[in-house]
């Protein structure tokens, strides 16, 4: 009986542990608590301190996902400097793994970009679908190695190895610190979701509110975030960049007891971020209109079902229709190119909006012309003494190819990512947009519009209860087809508008994936941090 009391006892102590309680975890950094590593980057070998599987708020939901990872040089532990930052100075690289808005695991030196739980087409998917944790899979891929097909075979984008980018932002001086956050997919014990929107965002920011609180205990400058992610983890880190410190989030920070002080960052890096996705389908058919054949691929690619197929008479009406909305959209944001002129679209989406889009992949052609990139194979750029003049639109929008139907986020039959991101705790998918629910196939609710607007950084630029982050560094693939040029772009130049320092580019033939250019990202963080 005894026996019994104290095995009673030990599994609750235990599932306390798990599922702990009101303020059961600690918010103060255990500056003992941590693993040497020694790391090897390009030849040069280094040590650091690893304090992994911080749990980084006080009530936590999940502690498979609610953990961060930080890891400091161990320079900074004996006085000295890397590459011109001391302990005091150094700037905090946040960079997430969140993809697909699916749960994401933090970033670690063993590995980065494949820790997240991502959708794809095979056994391993399904049983992250039923919410259970992966944290036992080997997670030796990279940020391109997100789309696998179905026999595990790799997809064409993760052909070629990438460097760790924890270990190489390490060996810059940054300190690196990663959060895990839930997802679309989590489920608790009782079949109820805990990781719909805006549960991401919440997350990202109660781990920024760690770093800060812990600020003096730890090495690095926590006034110095600079977040990066890729697509969804992308769109998060444009949403951490936008929204700092904005009371919208307060009362879920609150949930999970989150420390008291500010969320804001100094920085967002952000890859093809899938972001402003109430406005993403009209941005999608305004590029691929007429487009009327498509391959999947991104989330939902696997065997058999990247092959050719035609859109429907409906969806080829749903993507005029979504097209014709568009222009009432950029004309409402006013925005302004660099030279000061209004940025707009006629009824056919023609305009100085569209000639700046182009403008974009005509620098990114010729950024790939001067690294001596033959460029010549397409006949529709327009090169006179060695310098990109001009581009066939229509022809450059062909050579990417459609790769979703329309409406692209909010599927009239439920069936997206988005719709599952904007589930509830008891529904599973909804619409998010007004078109979505007028036009639904199914008899589905809409997502409550608050919550729409907690996942788009659009609302929060520059508004007077936010303190959206100084610099942005925004990078689109020319090939990436997971949503419509326009939306980075109309991300890059409302900020540009607002005083905001923008690095934007569209590097060239890039498909969908990040952390491809991590010297040049590296430079940058070096100009603005120094
Ligand atoms: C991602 C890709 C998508 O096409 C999308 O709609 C949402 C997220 C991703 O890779 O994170």
């Amino acid at each position: 009986k005894n026996i019994r009391i104290i095995i009673t006892n030990l599994l609750a102590v235990l599932s306390l542990g798990l599922f702990a309680q009101n303020g059961s975890y600690k918010l103060e950094f255990d500056s003992q608590k941590y693993k040497k590593q020694t790391l090897e980057y390009r030849g040069q070998k280094f040590n650091i301190r690893a304090f992994e599987g911080i749990v980084y708020v006080a009530n936590p939901v999940d502690t498979v996902y609610h953990k961060m990872n930080i890891y400091i040089p161990e320079a900074y532990f004996q006085g000295n400097s890397i590459n011109g930052y001391s302990s005091e100075t150094a700037p905090v690289f946040f960079p997430n793994q969140i993809g697909g808005y699916m749960p994401a695991t933090p970033a670690s030196t063993q590995n980065t970009g494949f820790g997240n739980e991502r959708p794809m087409n095979n056994r391993a998917n399904r049983d992250r679908r039923e919410g259970r944790p992966r944290s036992d899979r080997p997670r030796t891929g990279n940020r391109d190695g997100q789309f696998r097909h179905a026999d595990n075979r790799p997809s064409m984008m993760e052909t070629a190895q990438k460097e760790n980018t924890v270990i190489a932002a390490l060996s810059k001086g940054y300190v690196v610190a990663s959060a895990g956050a839930r997802g679309r997919t989590n489920k608790d014990g009782n079949g109820r979701f805990y990781g719909k929107a805006p549960a991401a965002i919440v997350d990202l920011k109660a781990a920024v509110r760690y770093l800060k609180y812990n600020d003096k205990a730890m090495p690095g400058d926590a006034n110095k975030i600079i977040s990066n992610g890729t697509s969804a983890g992308g769109a998060m880190s444009a949403l951490l960049g936008a929204t700092g410190n904005n009371p919208d989030y307060q009362q879920y920070l609150d949930e999970l007891g989150a420390a008291n002080g500010s969320d804001a960052i100094f920085a967002t890096s952000a890859y093809c971020p899938i972001t402003n996705l109430d406005n993403a389908d009209m941005a999608y058919e305004w590029q691929f209109n007429g487009i009327d054949h498509y391959r999947k691929g991104g989330m939902f690619a696997s065997e058999g079902n990247n092959t050719e197929m035609n859109l429907t008479e409906q969806q080829t009406g749903v993507s005029t229709a979504l097209k014709n909305m568009f222009p009432d959209y950029i004309n409402s944001l006013q925005l302004k190119n660099l030279q000061g002129d209004i940025l707009t679209l006629d009824k056919d989406g023609n305009g100085s909006f569209k000639t700046l889009v182009k403008s974009y992949v005509i620098a990114s052609a010729n950024k790939a012309l001067k690294e001596g990139t033959d460029i010549s194979q397409y006949k529709w750029i327009v090169i006179q003494n060695n310098v990109v003049t001009d581009l066939d639109w229509d022809a450059y929008i062909r050579y990417m190819e459609r790769q979703k139907t329309p409406p692209a986020f909010d599927a009239l039959d439920l069936s997206s990512g988005e719709n599952n991101l904007f589930g509830t705790d008891i529904i599973d998918n909804q619409h998010f947009t007004e078109y979505g629910q007028q036009n639904t196939t199914t008899s589905a609710s809409r997502a409550d519009k608050h919550i729409v607007k907690l996942m788009n950084p659009m609302y929060y630029i520059g508004t007077p209860d936010s303190e959206t982050a100084k610099y942005w560094r925004i990078r689109h693939g020319s090939k990436d087809k997971d949503t419509g040029l326009a939306i980075s772009a109309i991300l890059a130049t409302y900020l540009q508008n607002r005083g905001y320092q923008v690095d934007y580019a569209l590097p060239w033939d890039k498909p969908h994936s990040g952390d491809y250019d991590l010297d040049e990202l590296f430079q940058w963080i070096d100009s603005i941090s120094r």
